[in-house]
């Protein structure tokens, strides 16, 4: 099976409304210069829900090759939710993705593995492919090694998902995220193939072989070539070095 590569950039909370517009013109045009496949390695962004309409506007009146998405999305299809941006929502606004459950929703929101499942659940039902991140803590690591956390929190995740879907995961070390101290690419491929197994054990050996895992936690363009070179990673997460235009060009081109 042949998994595309995707680099995907998590602007959290940064970049204001002008900024996000000119950042995706911006990398479109860079990206074009650098002769980039679009079709051989993905590229997508995150911006804030406020931005999406714009971003959408944009993407698609300059047939834009970039993709985008939102970084996080309620369980529920509507009602009484306030403040909470349904699937259909982003449906509509054509989001390719979702991430679910980064961890900073599961350390300062409080979302469990059941959330996580029941979001999963809620943007496939939408057509919006769910990214499910994952992802140990410096103490967890200590206590149970590297899989144990990040296995558990998938596995807890995969029964939502039907037979078929298309899914992303993606495998961020919670110690890694904006620390500026990667995992090496031994370590995180270690975990991405237990993942892999995982997803071979409870959807079947089809789905474990088309899904894509990604790494995230302070991807930079200096260390991203050491990550893409895994057999088990697809891709990366990248927080912080996505909020640079050239940067965030640089890591999609693996440079
Ligand atoms: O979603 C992205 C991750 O949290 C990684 O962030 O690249 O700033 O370490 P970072």
């Amino acid at each position: 099976v042949n998994r595309v590569p995707l680099i995907a950039g998590n602007w959290k909370m940064n970049l204001d409304h002008l900024q996000s517009i000119a950042f995706v013109q911006k990398l479109a045009w860079s990206l074009k210069d650098a002769r980039h496949d679009f079709n051989a390695v993905e590229v997508a962004v995150f911006p804030p829900f406020t931005d999406l309409r714009s971003v959408q506007t944009l993407v698609s009146a300059d047939k834009l090759p970039i993709v985008y998405g939102a970084q996080d999305v309620s369980e529920h299809a509507s009602g009484a939710f306030t403040g909470e941006i349904a699937a259909p929502f982003l449906a509509k606004l054509d989001c390719s993705y979702v991430i679910i459950g980064h961890s900073e929703r599961r350390t300062l929101h409080g979302e469990s593995d059941e959330n996580v499942a029941a979001k999963t659940k809620a943007a496939i039902a939408s057509g919006v492919v769910p990214l499910i991140c994952v992802g140990e803590t410096a103490d967890d690591l200590e206590k149970h090694g590297a899989s144990a956390v990040p296995v558990a929190q998938l596995a807890a995740v995969l029964d939502s998902i039907p037979k078929g879907s298309d899914f992303v995961v993606a495998y961020e070390p919670v110690w890694a995220i904006g620390s500026g101290q990667a995992a090496t690419p031994e370590q995180a491929e270690q975990v991405c193939a237990a993942l892999r197994s995982t997803i071979s054990e409870q959807l079947g050996e089809e789905a474990a072989a088309a899904t894509r895992i990604l790494y995230g936690g302070s991807v930079k363009a200096d260390n991203i070539a050491g990550f893409m070179r895994q057999p088990n990673i697809d891709g990366a997460l990248v927080g912080g070095a996505s909020l640079d235009v050239e940067g965030f060009s640089a890591i999609a081109r693996y440079q």
